[in-house]
């Protein structure tokens, strides 16, 4: 079997596009319990979207559904769209007609650009994930994101992104996890998430995504993250101040130990690491 690229690596390593979009709709009905609009939604465009998985899962939840993703990378958006249409390739052998759901392909946009350019019409939700928002080390460049964010908005849309911290955050080491692809496309490997180094004086961290496999060999440093270690209660804070009118935080910690199914919380147990939604409604 051919070794697979680093992007594949990636999506099977470390992300869950379904659960993700789950968590779209979770959030988008808790927002009409808020007073928010009824409408459901079908817009999303996915900031720092990398492989434009999350964008490529959301399509899939309905015809109705339309995405912009957007990444600075011309190389990692040729992929998702190589990606996404082999997809139709694949309904196409299944043996649909064109006229069905293959006429969707269009109706997922990928944008190389720089998300602070980036100028698309007004959406439902805008997502940015796996940390990608502590890419912004300044609480003005942070700012500024936000308020362009929400200037991407539909009235009452949400500006969902996750962080992660606690104090094993801050620690440096690398943690190894076996990689079993369900789906058997590519062999087993060996996933390592290093934080390489913590300053306690500027909350910045350098993190790398190192791949081992069965035969010996290593990718180190397949990606590599210069980040700033966000708190849950500086990013809602900071929505706030971005003219966000409501920011939530969602955990899945009971007990200090995660779960996998997040809930809106206003305190949180002092776990030794921790992810979290920020769920911020326009
Ligand atoms: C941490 S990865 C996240 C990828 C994807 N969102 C995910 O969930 O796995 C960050 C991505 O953001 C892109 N990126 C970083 N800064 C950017 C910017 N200012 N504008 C557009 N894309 C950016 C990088 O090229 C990279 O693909």
């Amino acid at each position: 079997m051919r070794r697979p690229d680093r992007w594949r690596l990636y999506e099977q390593a470390v992300q869950h596009p379904e659960a993700e979009v789950a968590f779209f709709e979770r959030a988008w009905r808790l927002r009409a319990t808020d007073g928010g609009s009824p409408t459901p939604a079908s817009l999303l465009c996915e900031d720092f979207c990398g492989t434009a998985e999350v964008a490529r899962a959301w399509m899939l939840l309905g015809e109705d559904r339309r995405a912009v993703a957007i990444d600075h990378d011309p190389r990692v958006l040729k992929r998702a769209w190589r990606a996404w249409c082999a997809h139709f390739r694949r309904l196409r052998d299944a043996g649909l007609e064109p006229g069905d759901s293959l006429d969707r392909q269009a109706d997922l946009h990928l944008l190389c650009a720089d998300v602070m350019q980036a100028k698309i019409p007004p959406v439902h939700i805008i997502a940015a994930l796996n940390f990608s928002i502590l890419t912004f080390h300044q609480r003005q460049s942070l700012r500024a994101y936000l308020r362009h964010a929400r200037r991407r908005l539909l009235p009452d849309g949400l500006l969902v992104m996750d962080l992660f911290g606690g104090p094993g955050a801050m620690m440096p080491g690398t943690v190894w996890r076996r990689v079993e692809p369900s789906d058997g496309s590519i062999e087993p490997f060996d996933y390592g998430w290093e934080q390489r180094t913590f300053d306690a004086a500027t909350g910045r961290i350098d993190c790398r995504i190192h791949f081992r496999f069965d035969d010996g060999t290593t990718m180190r440093s397949a990606f590599r993250y210069d980040w700033r270690l966000w708190s849950p209660a500086d990013m809602v804070e900071m929505c706030l101040a971005g003219g966000f009118r409501r920011a939530q935080i969602h955990s899945d910690l009971v007990g200090g130990q995660r779960t996998g199914r997040f809930r809106r919380t206003r305190s949180m147990p002092n776990a030794r690491e921790f992810v979290v939604y920020i769920v911020a409604q326009r």
